[in-house]
């Protein structure tokens, strides 16, 4: 099967012909003590690692472990949520996936490395499964925001739309959890010098709104998934009370996106130029406002795309462009 895996430091997705699925980037070990205790889980590993994932390392597991550096990629972290997520996608005894991943943009040097890292044969079980063999074949290693923008060139068959021109430039920024990218193109060809990744994200927007909550209601203890959730629906519960925390979150917001802003304009100056930016990734909602402000009538979303999963749709549809590739070369 050709799959498309957006492993992000906030959230793992990815994408089959007939199927996605997304979860917490969070591995939690279990101590024999717990283990048995609940059940199943439904996320979690028994092989290669005992492991639980997603919602179920959060709510359940005795220690978390988390890498938030460009080890990530390469990590034994990395490795398990990406068998769950194949083991997700497919309960076939044999499952062989080719691969296309991402990575921010100021990472794409080890690109080799994760290709090799992630690409071999793994026996894989999860609760109340027999062993499955999952055979990873990485066959395409892309930049993040790039990944996003490919979703505009081609089509749920991996086929070239009319919708990029190849004499245009555009423009893509893909807010993240912990990363921001920001790429330039003319065409499909991405501009060298003119694309970087920046360390600014959601989590520092969490980050900012944790502490505020913090002090207005000391009795509120939010985890980090709540706190997410909380920044999302613009409100938390109070003693059984809604309260609004919308305009907690525009001050939280604010400073960071002026900052990303910034970071646009030094790329983009006013926007002359550039014929499109497109805008996606978990942070859009929080920040995309503030891009379209500052760059009027040529800030557009991705058509038709749920702008989480743009990444990893991306690498699913170049995955299919590089099959049809294969096979034309092979026939
Ligand atoms: N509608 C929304 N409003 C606010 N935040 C959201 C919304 N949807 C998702 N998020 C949050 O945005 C953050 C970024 O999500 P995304 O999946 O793009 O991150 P990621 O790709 O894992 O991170 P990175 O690109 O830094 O590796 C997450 O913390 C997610 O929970
Ligand atoms: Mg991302």
């Amino acid at each position: 099967m050709n799959v498309g895996l957006d492993g992000g430091f906030a959230g793992f997705k990815l994408v089959k012909a007939s199927k996605q699925t997304t979860y917490p980037a969070i591995v939690g070990s279990v101590f024999d003590e717990t283990y048995g205790t609940n059940g199943h889980r439904s996320r979690e590993l028994l092989q290669p690692r005992h492991v639980l994932y997603g919602q179920a390392a959060m709510n359940e597991a005795s220690l978390i472990t988390r890498v938030e550096n460009r080890g990530w990629y390469t990590s034994k972290q990395f490795i398990d949520l990406m068998l769950a997520g194949l083991t997700e996608l497919s309960a076939a005894v044999v499952v062989s996936a080719d691969v296309v991943t991402c990575l921010p943009y100021d990472y794409m040097g080890m690109a080799g490395k994760v290709a090799k890292r992630l690409s071999n044969t793994y026996k894989v079980r999860r609760p109340d499964r027999e062993e499955q063999t999952v055979v990873v074949n990485v066959i395409g290693v892309v930049p993040q925001g790039w990944a996003a923008f490919i979703t505009q060139a081609h089509d749920t068959q991996g086929k070239r739309t009319e919708i990029i021109k190849n004499d245009h430039k555009y423009g893509m920024v893909d807010f993240g959890g912990h990363t921001t990218n920001f790429e330039t193109m003319h065409g499909l060809r991405t501009l060298d010098g003119q694309c970087k990744s920046v360390d600014v994200g959601v989590w520092k927007v969490i980050g900012q709104v944790k502490t505020m909550i913090g002090n207005r209601y000391s009795q509120l203890h939010l985890n980090d998934h709540q706190l997410v959730e909380a920044v999302k629906a613009g409100k938390v519960m109070v003693k059984q009370r809604e309260v609004s925390i919308a305009s907690m979150v525009r001050r939280a917001v604010k400073p960071f996106a002026e900052h990303l802003v910034v970071q646009a304009q030094n790329l983009w100056e006013d926007g002359t130029g550039i014929d499109t930016i497109y805008l996606a990734g978990g942070g859009a909602s929080l920040f995309g406002d503030a891009i379209a402000k500052a760059f009027r009538d040529i800030t557009k979303p991705l058509d038709d795309v749920d702008l989480v999963y743009a990444n990893a749709i991306g690498c699913y549809r170049y995955a299919l462009k590089l099959a049809q590739k294969r096979q034309a070369q092979d026939g």
